[in-house]
């Protein structure tokens, strides 16, 4: 009789979304990458996988992505669970979750390097330390790693991170490095610029189709670009054109050498409130205006947004969609009630350490 072999369930994984951005990033881990949505807390999103590969890795609205070792809701924040650490920090099959981790993983030169890592928030009577102590003490009991490795302090090609928020903690093996966060194009980095998976998650919400322009009036150093020319060869499908442009000089700089590996771009220097383009020539505008606190005058945000928006409204087609990021919502409310746009979605998030709203605009067919 012939046996047949069931390939054995992979274990949970887990991906960290800045916070308000969790919906965007778990469509993204379902849609783009197969995944099947368990869990959807404040910046976690827990998720089942049929097959792991490296595709994993390219995710762009996500922070890091980890395989789940185990997870609890139940912390009591006191000393107690130091002990519970351990417990649980002991008992997963370590040695499949790093040949799992050694799968995506390109080898490493050398004598292999890991880190532990622990992250806390809330109020508990221990310290991030002695949470980072207890749950090492589990791990090591269980002798997956070799005493030949060596532990380091700063990016181990293996890392375990143990993340508490308030009676919630979730432990396992980071998959992606610093790249997934922060990028490799992104080698300019002007203030104010955006975070990449903020960017991501814009895009995504803009929804471009091949054959369609993508503009961003105020590209600063191009991430939202960059962004919508990443996701264009990710998904192969056919070309999106996309336009940028600033007023600032030494942000179009930075654009230029952020995009230049990318991909084709037309980038231009020009005021959005007159834009050198006819009525009715984009589909998408994808854009993060000046927040109030990032000029000089935060009284004039409002004449700028006004301005801005019944230029977007000019160039933007009938049917088109527009995805902006500020922090002064009613001001932008305000500009945009001089048009016909309406709101179809809308997304609290916390840029640079301030409230601000992503919010999504239809101009009517
Ligand atoms: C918040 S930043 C954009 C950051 C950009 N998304 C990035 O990731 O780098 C706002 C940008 O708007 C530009 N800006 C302000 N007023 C403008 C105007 N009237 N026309 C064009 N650009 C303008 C600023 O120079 C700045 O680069």
């Amino acid at each position: 009789m012939k046996s047949s072999r069931v390939p054995a369930e992979l274990p949970a994984f887990y991906a960290n979304a800045l916070p308000g951005l969790e919906s965007i990033a778990a469509d993204e881990i379902q849609r783009d990458l197969g995944g099947e949505i368990k869990r959807t807390e404040r910046g976690l999103i827990v998720f089942k996988l049929e097959h792991l590969d490296e595709s994993i890795l390219n995710l762009r609205t996500t922070e890091d992505v980890f395989i789940l070792a185990w997870g609890t809701d139940a912390l009591t924040h006191r000393a107690i669970d130091l002990k519970s650490i351990t417990h649980w920090s002991r008992k997963p099959d370590w040695k499949r979750l790093l040949s799992l981790h050694h799968s995506v993983q390109p080898k490493t030169k050398g004598k292999p390097s890991y880190r532990f890592v622990c992250q806390m928030q809330g109020t508990h009577v221990y310290q991030r330390k002695q949470a980072l102590k207890a749950m090492a003490e589990g791990i090591r009991e269980t002798d997956a790693i070799p005493a030949s490795w060596k532990m380091v302090e700063e990016n181990g090609w293996l890392e375990i991170w143990l993340s508490i928020h308030k009676e919630r903690a979730v432990c396992g093996i980071r998959l992606s490095d610093r790249t997934m966060r922060h990028r490799t194009y992104k080698t300019e980095h002007m203030p104010a610029s955006l975070r990449p998976t903020v960017a991501a998650a814009m895009v995504r919400l803009a929804g471009a189709a091949p054959g369609m322009t993508v503009l961003d009036p105020m590209c600063g150093a191009g991430t939202i670009l960059a962004e919508q020319i990443e996701l264009s060869k990710l998904r192969r499908a056919g070309r999106i054109e996309t336009w940028g442009g600033d007023l600032d000089m030494n942000m179009l700089r930075a654009a230029v050498t952020n995009l230049k590996k990318l991909g084709p771009c037309l980038l231009a220097r020009w005021d959005a409130t007159k834009l050198p383009f006819g009525a009715s020539s984009v589909e998408r505008i994808i854009c993060n205006p000046p927040f109030g606190k990032q000029i000089s005058d935060p009284e004039s945000i409002k004449p700028l947004y006004r301005y801005f928006i019944k230029e977007c409204n000019r160039v933007l087609k009938p049917g088109g969609r527009v995805v902006l990021l500020v922090s002064d919502q009613p001001a932008l409310r305000e500009a945009i009630e001089h048009t016909s746009w309406s709101a179809t979605r809308q997304y609290s998030v916390e840029i640079l350490g301030q409230g601000a709203t992503i919010s999504v605009w239809q101009k009517p067919a």
